[in-house]
Parts: structure tokens; sequence; C-alpha cells
């Protein structure tokens, strides 16, 4: 049996599994969790500290299934209590904040500390991550001061090439909250069906690497060349080579990646200013 298999008490009936949450400092873990179990929203912010503990149970089809929730304190002065929470865990909520871009790109490092703490014989092929881009539609209506910054794409983008699921989510509304759960949990019991390994039909296998890789170095290029890929001062031939690669690569007919149709039409525009000024 795996390592971070779950404890089965009558097979085929009742279930008991593990999950923690996971993320920066005050993205919203503890009131997401609040929101599902307790149905309510704390807008005061009270730090987790270490971890807090919670038992719920969950119906998934026919069966009972009980969740130890481990909720984990985003700051990095818990490493040292958190790191001992990781291993036997079958499910994983990774929070960000969409006004905060910190806590998007922290998203790896918090990958890269459950791996590190799993060791060379942890499994993180046979964990389901949920992505949760939290605090979705409360930006606009309680702090002006502050706009999203990560759109949908971007965040799905990130979660689906790695194979995660990704929802927006309110905790403050509640929305998203249930339907995140629930095609959560029933990931999970599908996972533990399926003997432990992640069911064959996530998003990733929808597109490629290179076709993620290629949209997200498109949103980050500086201008029109660098978004070609072509260096300043390329000939009109350069560009139209470069430019037929991404198009083959990025049509909206062909690529069904978040992003992909944003950054077809930039890619476009792109040509169309450099060829303007080529001779
Ligand atoms: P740590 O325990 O320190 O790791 O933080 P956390 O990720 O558990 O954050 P917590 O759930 O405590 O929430 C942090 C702050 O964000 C609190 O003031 C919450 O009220 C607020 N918050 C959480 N979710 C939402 C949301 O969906 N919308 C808005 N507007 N605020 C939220
Ligand atoms: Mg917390």
């Amino acid at each position: 049996m795996e390592a971070n298999m779950p404890k089965r008490k009558e097979p085929g009936k009742s279930l008991r599994i593990k999950v923690i949450s996971m993320g920066n400092a005050e993205v919203g873990k503890s009131c997401i969790i609040k929101r599902y179990c307790e149905k309510r929203f704390v807008s005061k912010y009270l730090a987790t500290i270490g971890i807090d503990y919670g038992v719920t149970k969950v119906q998934v089809r026919d069966r009972e299934i009980k969740v130890n929730i481990f909720d984990m304190a985003g700051h990095p002065f818990f490493y040292e209590v958190r790191n001992e929470f990781y291993k036997d865990t079958q499910g994983v909520i990774l929070v960000y904040d969409v006004g905060q871009k910190d806590s998007f790109e922290a998203l790896d490092a918090w990958l890269a500390e459950m791996k590190q703490e799993l060791g060379p014989h942890g499994n993180m092929e046979n964990i389901i991550f949920v992505v949760c881009a939290n605090k979705v539609t409360a930006l606009e209506m309680i702090d002006c001061t502050k706009h999203r910054c990560i759109d949908e794409s971007e965040g799905r983008l990130w979660a689906e090439s790695k194979g995660f699921l990704y929802f927006e989510t309110s905790a403050q509304t509640g929305e998203g909250i249930n339907e995140m759960f629930q095609t959560f949990y029933v990931s999970i019991v599908d996972l533990c069906e399926n003997g432990g390994k992640r069911p064959t039909t996530n998003a990733s296998a929808s597109f490629t690497k290179e076709q993620a890789d290629t949209i997200r170095r498109i949103r980050n290029s500086k201008d029109s060349w660098d978004m070609l890929g072509v260096k300043p001062g390329a000939s009109r031939d350069e560009v139209n080579k470069a430019y037929r690669k991404l198009a083959v690569l990025l049509h909206p007919d062909k690529c069904v990646a978040p992003g992909s149709e944003d950054a077809f039409k930039a890619v476009v525009n792109a040509r169309t200013a450099l060829l303007k000024n080529i001779k």
C-alpha cells in the first residue's frame, strides 16, 4: 500500500482522510475552512498559531468520509511547527489572494516546502491539490484600494498545468466554497478507489507544457520583440517565421490552455506593430 493511502475501517464504505491547507499568511485559509464547516465569515484577522485541527464528516456517493483538517499557519515563523504535518496527506488546499501577487508567486515555494518535508520517498503524485484563488468578489466591494492582480486565466493555467483543481473562491460571500470542497472530496475518493493514483482525466492532459510555458512567457514579455521571441531589429522574415510558429501553437482552435486566446491576440498585435516599422 502507498505511504499516503488513507486508513479504511470498512472497505468500500467509510474512509478516513487527511487534508491540509497551505499558502501565505492572511490569504484566507482559515476563513475558507470556517465558511465551509461553520457557514460564517470572520472579517477580523486572527493569525493561525502553528496549526489548527478539526474533524468533519462528509458524504461522497455511498461513502461516509471522515475528514481530518489540518489548517496550517502561513507565516514563515511557524515553519518548524508546520513541517511535522505534511506526511500522510491525501488532499491539499493551496490558497492565494488574488489581490496579492506575492501570495500567487509563493505557491511554488509552498510545493517545494512540502516536497522537502516528504523526503525522497514522498510522492506528491498521489495527492489531490485544489488551488483556491481567494477573495475574488470581496475586493471590489470592501477594499477599493486593492485590485485583482492575478486574473483567472493566469491562476488556472498555473493550476491546470500541474494537474491541480482550480476554483475562484470568496470566504466572505461563500462564492465557490461548497463547489470547491465537493469536487475536492470527490477527487480524493476517486483517487482512493483508483489505488492511490490520480485519475487520468486531469485537465493537464488537454494542453502541453510547451503551450503553458509559452503563454506564461508572452504574459511576461517586455515588448513586441520579446513577445515573438526575436532579437530587436530582426527582419520581416524572422518576425513572420516566429509569428507562424506561435500561431500554430496557440491558435484557439488548437489550444485549450487558459489564457491562450489572449496570448494569441497579443502575438497578432505584436507582429502587426513590428511589421509596420520594418522596411
Ligand atoms: P494565517 O493563519 O496567518 O496563515 O492566515 P490565513 O490564510 O488563515 O488567513 P485568514 O483566513 O485568517 O484570513 C486573513 C484575513 O483575510 C482576515 O482578515 C479575513 O477576514 C480576510 N479574508 C479571508 N477570506 C476573505 C475573502 O474571501 N474576502 C475578503 N474580503 N477577506 C477575506
Ligand atoms: Mg489561518
